[in-house]
């Protein structure tokens, strides 16, 4: 071996088992250069940020899998051996892995630690959340709600409901307190408000809820509905694409409510 090499061995080699669906490894750094490899699986997204969130030179080079960009109605696929490269963006760029990917970044100056710290926090509290009821990052109040009302099998009392209602509030503040997380604690907060203003915890009315919030909304219903809870057995999909019907217009915003029955399906 050549003075001054250093011989890279990748993680997965080394660790040989299983694996997780996403990883960032750093593979050399000198000065204000670092080179990552970073992998992905199908159906993950992930970002670069603007140049007020990040700045500097960035050049990424597909080794497998795919990838696709798409904004403004612009589609742009990047396949494996393809690259490209930015000194800062415009605006954040949003990237969907649509085969397993598995890209060679380097960047200047060093973000590593920024992004690992990132994906950590983010790991740990959906982690923490899977643990305490098995919902997603939306609910991720809950885990401050105590376990004794989450799993009562009995009609909740009106002081028990008050502090489930809670959660929207109390997954914001969590979200809150990381800068990159800012604009999910908004929406986390906003995911129990109805089209009609008659949610919670503000009161929002039609388009003040964000777009992603009325979503969630609508999706988090037909979940709840169809999945088994400690107050309830799971109910059919038919069932839930009934009270969705129900709902749109007052309690779900009727587009988005209709754009979910026609993707679902029919009521089998
Ligand atoms: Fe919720």
């Amino acid at each position: 071996m050549a003075e001054g090499m250093t011989i890279g061995r990748s993680a997965d080699r080394k660790e040989g088992g299983k694996k997780d669906s996403t990883a960032l490894e750093l593979l050399a750094h000198y000065g204000p250069v670092e080179v990552t490899r970073y992998r992905s699986a199908t159906r993950k997204h992930f970002y670069l940020d603007a140049q007020d969130e990040w700045s500097g030179f960035e050049f990424i080079y597909v080794l497998e899998g795919k990838l696709a960009f798409e904004d403004d109605g612009k589609r742009i696929e990047f396949h494996s051996g393809d690259c490209f490269h930015h000194r800062g963006l415009p605006k954040r760029a949003y990237f969907r892995v649509e085969e397993d990917a598995i890209l060679l970044m380097v960047s200047s100056p060093p973000s590593y630690h920024l992004v690992r710290e990132e994906i950590q926090s983010l790991m740990a509290l959906a982690r923490s959340v899977e643990e305490k009821d098995a919902a997603y990052l939306h609910d991720v109040g809950k885990v401050k709600v105590p376990d004794e009302i989450l799993n009562k099998a009995e009609p909740l009392t009106e002081e028990e409901w008050e502090e489930m209602h809670r959660h929207p509030e109390y997954g914001a503040e969590m979200l809150n307190e990381k800068e990159f997380l800012r604009t999910a604690a908004m929406i986390v907060r906003a995911h129990h408000e109805r089209y009609d203003g008659r949610g919670y915890p503000d009161g929002l009315e039609g388009e003040e809820i964000p777009i992603e919030a009325r979503i969630i909304a609508v999706v988090d219903t037909y979940d709840a509905i169809t999945s088994e809870r400690p107050y309830q057995p799971a109910l059919g999909k038919k069932k839930a694409l009934e009270e969705l019907r129900n709902g749109a217009g007052s309690q779900f915003d009727a587009r988005v409510a209709e754009a979910f029955i026609a993707m679902v399906g029919g009521d089998d």
